[in-house]
């Protein structure tokens, strides 16, 4: 029968009178609680800093192709930092305390922090760490299933922005760099 599994008016009220200091988390929230939490403070690490590595890029870009690529260095830092705030708000409503400590901060990150030489190395170290990032949510993702589907779906929002971000990289370097030097 349609609905059967549905629970009954009266007892999802009681249940949310109970533990109301816990916010947005039910009883009926699936998955672990903790282990999100702790996955999204790497990520947390992760996008604040690929925030740091694209403002370094920003304003370390120079040569001939430096006005075209820098917008987008900024473009990027812009939208990871986003990324961050999301995330954050997010950890917060689980009951848990987002890390933005220093100390420790590269460690937690899966993607790294690379000054970059040129232009085109700068492009290159971007789109490696995008497409760890990439990996990383992915994996977020099969995590989490359908234990929580706002995180889940914030994580989804998040990658697609990172594969966008790859791509965009992708075409600067296809734009920049001579075919026989790929
Ligand atoms: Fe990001
Ligand atoms: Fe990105």
């Amino acid at each position: 029968m349609a609905g059967e599994f549905l629970t009954d008016v009266k007892t999802l009220r009681e249940r949310a009178r109970k533990h109301i200091e816990n916010g947005a988390v039910t009883e009926n929230y699936k998955a672990d609680r903790e282990q999100v939490i702790k996955i999204l403070n790497e990520a947390l690490a992760t996008e604040i800093v690929c925030v740091l590595r694209y403002k370094r890029h920003y304003y370390m870009a120079t040569g001939i192709h430096a006005q075209a690529v820098a917008p987008e260095f900024l473009e990027h830092a812009n939208e990871e930092q986003a990324h961050a705030d999301l995330i954050a708000t997010r950890i917060v409503q689980l009951g848990g305390e987002p890390n933005f400590a220093p100390q420790g901060l590269a460690d937690r990150s899966h993607s790294e922090y690379v000054p970059g030489t040129d232009l085109i190395d700068m492009i290159k170290e971007d789109l490696v760490a995008e497409r760890i990032a990439i990996d990383s949510y992915a994996e977020m993702i099969r995590f989490i299933g359908d234990t929580d589907p706002t995180t889940r779906r914030m994580l989804e929002g998040i990658l697609a922005m990172e594969e966008e971000h790859a791509d965009d990289l992708r075409n600067l370097i296809e734009t920049l760099v001579p075919e026989e030097k790929k």
